[in-house]
């Protein structure tokens, strides 16, 4: 079996994986609770909560799963991009493990990750499929030709869109992370009014960005008096307990606002970039692909369009670590992966995938 250890931002994932690429386990530890306060990730408070969750995961999943070492053929870990901290402590931890087995060390990007996460859940998926990778680091549009050939269409030019969601909660007064707030709090809206601009509009490009759109989300939550700066942020539930002092039904409208604006973007440009490059399949992932209503929106389009549409099953959209085991073990098997010299692996905050650029036609 492989092991797989995820570390890159703020959860401590490990997983098993048998050599057919079926999940035995895959678990993660979500230090949430720690960041949420703050709004985002902080990164020192997520690397050294690494170090103690980490070998607290591994034991746990050892000794459930009665595992030795022995019983592993090879260990992955994501060396990058991602926080530098929380990446060295599981690339420490996969080097010690994989040196101590015996066995080789498989560094896998973390995106690739994420784009490959579908045929966890998709047995019917193949290559070549168009992917929009989502998250909160990462908005690539990518054409999945193979295994490690991808290329380009688009990506933003600033803010991830996940970051998009958590900065929009932030300013509204949530807490981390926003995406599934904003998502509820749209859900129980059914009309929202505001009409935030599209971004990029107009322009030939596959590219996205988000800063201009939470600028406009951030002065309509001024306008209208609902911006927070330096309050105690709350959760989903805390905010429904709260008494209406006339402005829920404003953060409401604009958190759906901000939903549906996020969601034609999306769509805007899957249809385009269908059209550019006439692939019959698409995929969305990542932690945003989570949200139900881009899915929906999304599964839409691949009707009208008649192509086929894959996404990962919900925890498998966020970061985990089955598809970097799963990444791995497909790297293993082609052979096109220099594995021999794991002793030597470094961390690295950017990877190649992440710092691709598009390539002009
Ligand atoms: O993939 P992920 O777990 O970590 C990164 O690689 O960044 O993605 C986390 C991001 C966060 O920004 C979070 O707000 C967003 O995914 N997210 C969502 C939803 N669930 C998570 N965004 C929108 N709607 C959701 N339901
Ligand atoms: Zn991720």
């Amino acid at each position: 079996m492989i092991l797989a250890i995820e570390t890159s931002c703020d959860d401590s994932a490990v997983a098993l994986l048998d050599w057919d690429g079926r999940v035995i386990i895959s678990e993660i530890s979500s230090q949430v609770d720690l960041h949420k306060k703050y709004g985002g990730v902080v990164p020192e408070i997520a690397s050294r909560q690494h170090l103690t969750t980490l070998p607290l995961l591994l034991r746990h999943i050892f000794d459930k799963h009665a595992v030795e070492l022995s019983d592993l053929k090879a260990v992955a870990v994501t060396y990058a991009p991602g926080l530098i901290g929380s990446l060295l402590v599981g690339v420490s931890y996969a080097k010690t493990l994989a040196w101590v087995a015996g066995v080789p060390l498989v560094p896998v990007d973390h995106i690739e990750g994420h784009l490959l996460a579908p045929f966890l859940d998709e047995p019917n998926l193949k290559f070549p499929f168009l992917a929009l990778v989502i998250s909160g680091g990462h908005t690539h549009l990518i054409v999945a030709k193979g295994l490690g050939n991808y290329e380009l269409l688009g990506k933003t030019m600033d803010d991830a869109a996940g970051e998009a969601y958590d900065k929009v909660a932030k300013l509204l007064g949530f807490q981390y992370p926003g995406g599934p707030i904003i998502e509820k709090l749209a859900n129980d809206f059914s009309n929202p009014t505001i009409s935030f601009p599209v971004p990029l509009k107009g322009r030939k490009s596959l590219d996205f960005s988000f800063s201009g759109l939470k600028t406009a989300v951030r002065n309509e939550a001024i306008k209208k008096g609902v911006y927070v700066e330096k309050e105690r942020l709350i959760s989903y539930e805390e905010f429904l307990k709260t008494p209406d002092n006339g402005k829920k039904s404003i953060i409401q409208d604009i958190a759906a606002s901000f939903q549906r604006i996020m969601t034609k973007i999306i769509y805007l440009r899957f249809q385009e970039a269908l059209r550019v490059t006439d692939l019959k399949q698409m995929v969305i992932t990542g932690g945003v692909a989570a949200n139900r209503g881009i899915r929906d929106c999304l599964t839409q389009l691949a009707e009208q369009e008649n192509r086929d549409f894959f996404y990962p099953k919900l925890v498998n959209c966020t970061d985990n670590a089955a598809m970097i085991g799963w990444t791995a073990l497909q790297h293993l098997k082609s052979g096109n992966i220099d594995y021999t010299d794991g002793i030597t692996l470094n961390a690295a905050s950017k990877s190649p995938i992440s710092q691709m650029t598009v390539e002009l036609q």
